[in-house]
C-alpha cells in the first residue's frame, strides 16, 4: 500500500501577495472579456454568481462583469474571491480547486486596467450554460423534505435538522449524491447524515413544525467514514471508484441546515439526488476526528491556540479534510508528519 499523506493548512483569512513579475501572457496586448476573461469567470465564479445561488449578484454576462470590473480586480487580487481556504503551497493539488492561478489574477488585473473591453462576442466559446438539471445526470432516486420549512424573516441564524425518509426496499450502494438546498441564498451550510434507528424521526415528530432544533440524535451518523455536506458553490459528491457506501432499507437522511434569515420570510425544501452502483465497495474510508473538548478561552485572550494529534498505526491515503470551528477559530492548520521527518 502506498503512503500518500497530504499536509494541509487552512486559514480563514487570506492575504496572498501578487507575484512581482507578471507573466508574458498577462502582458499580451488586446485582452478581451469574450476571449480571455469569460473562461475564468464561467469556470470559477458563476457556480455561485448566478440567479438562485449564494452570491448577491450574477456574473453571467459581459455587462454584469464590466459593471463591477474594478471591484472584481480588487477582490481577486486580495484572494477574497473565489472563496478558497487552503493556503497555496501546502499539500494539494486538491480536486476541484477553485483558487485562481497567478496568471489568471494578472490577466484580470490587466484587462481591468485596459478599460475592460468586451471584444468579439463570437469568442465566447467556453461559456458554461447553467441549467436546472442535476449535475451528475439523472439521479436513480430523488428524495425531498416531506414538507417545506418556513424560515422567519429576521433574527440570527437558525440551525434545524430535517428528516427525509428514503423509500428503498433493498440495500443499495451509493456512488454519488447531490444535495439541493431548495433555497441556496439562505443556506450557509448543510451536513448530511443517515439514521437507521428512527430516533431522528421521533425527534422530528415531537416538534410540530417540519424538522427539529437542538442536538442531533446519536442515531444520525455520517455514512461509512464520509462527511457529506454542502456549502455554497460545492460540486455534487462522487465517491472514489470502488468506495460506494451501503444504504439499507428503512434509513432516513438527516440534514442539519444552518440558515440565515434574509429579511423576508423564506421557504426551504431541500432534496437529494442519489446515484447507485451495483459494485460493492472494495474499501471503506474511515473518519478520524481530531478535536478537543477542553477549550477554555480566557476573557480578552487575543491568540488562544489548541491542538490535537494522532499517530496512525497503518499507512493511509487522505481523501478529505474538513476543518470545523463555527465562528470561533481564525485559523486552522493541519499537518501530516511523515516517517522520514518531512
Ligand atoms: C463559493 C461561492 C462563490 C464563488 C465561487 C465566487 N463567489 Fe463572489 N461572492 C460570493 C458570496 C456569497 C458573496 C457575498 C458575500 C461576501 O461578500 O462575502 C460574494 C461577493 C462577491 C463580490 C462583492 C464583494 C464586495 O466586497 O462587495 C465580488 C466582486 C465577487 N464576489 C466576485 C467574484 C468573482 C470575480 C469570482 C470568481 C473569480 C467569485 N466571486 C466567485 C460567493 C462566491
Amino acid at each position: 500500500m502506498t503512503i500518500r499523506l497530504g499536509s494541509v493548512a487552512l486559514v480563514a483569512t487570506l492575504a496572498v501577495p501578487l507575484a512581482s513579475h507578471p507573466t508574458r501572457q498577462a502582458q499580451a496586448p488586446g485582452l478581451t472579456f469574450s476571449r480571455d476573461i469569460a473562461p475564468i469567470v464561467f469556470e470559477r465564479c458563476t457556480a455561485c454568481h448566478r440567479p438562485g445561488q449564494a452570491a448577491p449578484f450574477s456574473l453571467l454576462s459581459y455587462d454584469d462583469v464590466r459593471r463591477r470590473a474594478r471591484l472584481i480586480a480588487d477582490v481577486t487580487r486580495r484572494r477574497y474571491m473565489p472563496p478558497w481556504k487552503p493556503v497555496a503551497g501546502f499539500g494539494g493539488p486538491f480536486l476541484d480547486e477553485r483558487r485562481l492561478t497567478d496568471e489568471e489574477l494578472q490577466r484580470i488585473a490587466r484587462w481591468v486596467e485596459m478599460g475592460a473591453p468586451e471584444g468579439d462576442p463570437a469568442d465566447l466559446r467556453r461559456r458554461r450554460e447553467w441549467t436546472e438539471d442535476w449535475r451528475l445526470g439523472s439521479p436513480d432516486l430523488v428524495v425531498t423534505m416531506p414538507e417545506p420549512y418556513r424560515l422567519r424573516a429576521d433574527g440570527s441564524s437558525v440551525f434545524r435538522t430535517f428528516v427525509i425518509p428514503i423509500p428503498i426496499t433493498q440495500a443499495k450502494f451509493v456512488a454519488g449524491l447531490e444535495y439541493r438546498p431548495g433555497n441556496a441564498p439562505v443556506v450557509h451550510h448543510a451536513n448530511l447524515r443517515v439514521d437507521r434507528t428512527r430516533t431522528s424521526r421521533e425527534l422530528d415528530e415531537a416538534d410540530p413544525l417540519p424538522g427539529y432544533e437542538g442536538r442531533l440524535s446519536p442515531g444520525a451518523q455520517y455514512p461509512d467514514g464520509y462527511f457529506l455536506g454542502w456549502t455554497p458553490g460545492q460540486l455534487p459528491w462522487q465517491g472514489p471508484k470502488g468506495m460506494a457506501w451501503r444504504l439499507e432499507p428503512g434509513t432516513d437522511f438527516v440534514v442539519q441546515v444552518h440558515m440565515q434569515p434574509s429579511g423576508r420570510p423564506e421557504i426551504l425544501q431541500s432534496s437529494i439526488g442519489l446515484y447507485f452502483t451495483d459494485r460493492p465497495p472494495d474499501r471503506t474510508p474511515m473518519m478520524l476526528r481530531l478535536g478537543r473538548h477542553d477549550i477554555d478561552i480566557p476573557p480578552g485572550a487575543s491568540r488562544y491556540v489548541t491542538s490535537d494529534h494522532y499517530r496512525l498505526p497503518v499507512d493511509v491515503e487522505v481523501l478529505a479534510v474538513q476543518p470545523h470551528a463555527h465562528y470561533r477559530a481564525r485559523e486552522v492548520k493541519g499537518f501530516a508528519l511523515l516517517p522520514d521527518g518531512t
